[in-house]
């Protein structure tokens, strides 16, 4: 199966299920539902979900789509908490975005209060469809992977950093904290529920996890460079942002040159990783499509 087609097959079976998870904006509030499917149909790439079905397929050996369905509750959840952090990401007092994939954020178009608001309510509705997974042992597992992701320990702890880090000068360790909790918490919460929900080997599920989490810092470092010196089809925003906010990015410690070596190493560990796995293509596109990022 052409790669294209198994992301575009698997993007349109999420986004379904995306939509029938999500209350109507027809339905009150109706701003604030509004906001909520505003940001979660803006045009993402999905790329949680897809590592997590991607994964998944790995393990159990082979692609059907019809295998996923089940797993539905747990690929739109992490959806859903990657949008909050983007909508809770882009607001005024954290990195004043005003564009978010090539329209206006989520608090530009409604407001402060109602983008604080669509990002909690997403959170919450994340962890209230994942009560949704049949085999309740499993649903309790994914919840407490996807809160742990999420938590002081996870992206809301590399957020703190990030926002603290700002203006200050940090060493390269601190940075590295930030970029794997801040993008790589929820990534490995990706490859973590499929192992769970196959009941993979733990020396398997230990192996992807680092895999997920050196991307998730690769991913990270590409988002850092292209801020720099992406454009605005590729960022969906203006450039130059995190050097006018004075963020602590991998270009403005280590200069662009260090910082793009620093991405393909990690890429070709997350390479070497999963490279004798069966059935890896998925995944192994995963890391060339991040790769691929790179100007
Ligand atoms: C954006 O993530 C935030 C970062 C981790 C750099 P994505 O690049 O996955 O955002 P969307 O969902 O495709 O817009
Ligand atoms: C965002 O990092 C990470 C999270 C939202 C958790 P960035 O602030 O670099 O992401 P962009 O550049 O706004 O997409
Ligand atoms: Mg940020
Ligand atoms: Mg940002
Ligand atoms: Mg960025």
């Amino acid at each position: 199966m052409l790669i294209q087609e198994y992301f575009k097959t698997r993007t349109d079976l999420l986004e379904k299920a995306l939509d029938s998870y999500l209350s109507p904006a027809t339905e009150y509030p109706h701003e604030l539902h509004e906001s909520m499917r505003y940001s979660v149909f803006s045009g993402g790439k999905r790329l949680r979900p897809i590592l997590f079905f991607g994964t998944y397929e790995m393990l159990i050996g082979r692609k059907n789509i019809n295998r996923l369905e089940r797993l539905l509750p747990a690929a739109c959840a992490l959806e859903l908490v990657h949008t909050a952090s983007l909508i809770h990401d882009d607001l005024p007092s954290v990195d004043n975005s005003h564009e978010r994939r090539g329209m206006p954020s989520n608090h530009i178009k409604f407001g402060t209060p109602t983008a604080i608001l669509a990002g909690d309510a997403l959170i919450t509705k994340a962890i209230e469809i994942l009560t949704e997974l049949k085999n309740k042992t499993i649903a309790i597992q994914c919840i407490r992977i996807i809160t742990k992701a999420m938590s002081t320990r996870g992206m809301i702890g590399g957020q703190a950093v990030d926002i603290l880090s700002a203006k200050k000068k940090i060493n390269i360790n601190t940075l590295r904290y930030i970029h794997l909790k801040k993008t790589g918490a929820l990534l490995q919460a990706a490859v973590e529920m499929a192992c769970v929900i196959h009941d993979a080997e733990e020396n398997v599920a230990i192996t992807l996890g680092n895999f997920a989490l050196n991307i998730g810092l690769a991913y990270q470092i590409v988002d850092d460079i292209l801020d720099e010196v992406g454009s605005f089809e590729v960022l969906g925003k203006e450039p130059g942002e995190d050097s006018r906010n004075n963020k602590a990015t991998y270009p403005a410690l280590i200069g662009l040159e260090k910082a793009k070596k620093t991405a393909e190493k990690l890429l070709r560990d997350s390479y070497n990783l999963i490279k004798n796995m069966k059935n890896n293509d998925v995944l192994i596109e995963y890391v060339n499509m991040i790769k691929d990022r790179l100007p």
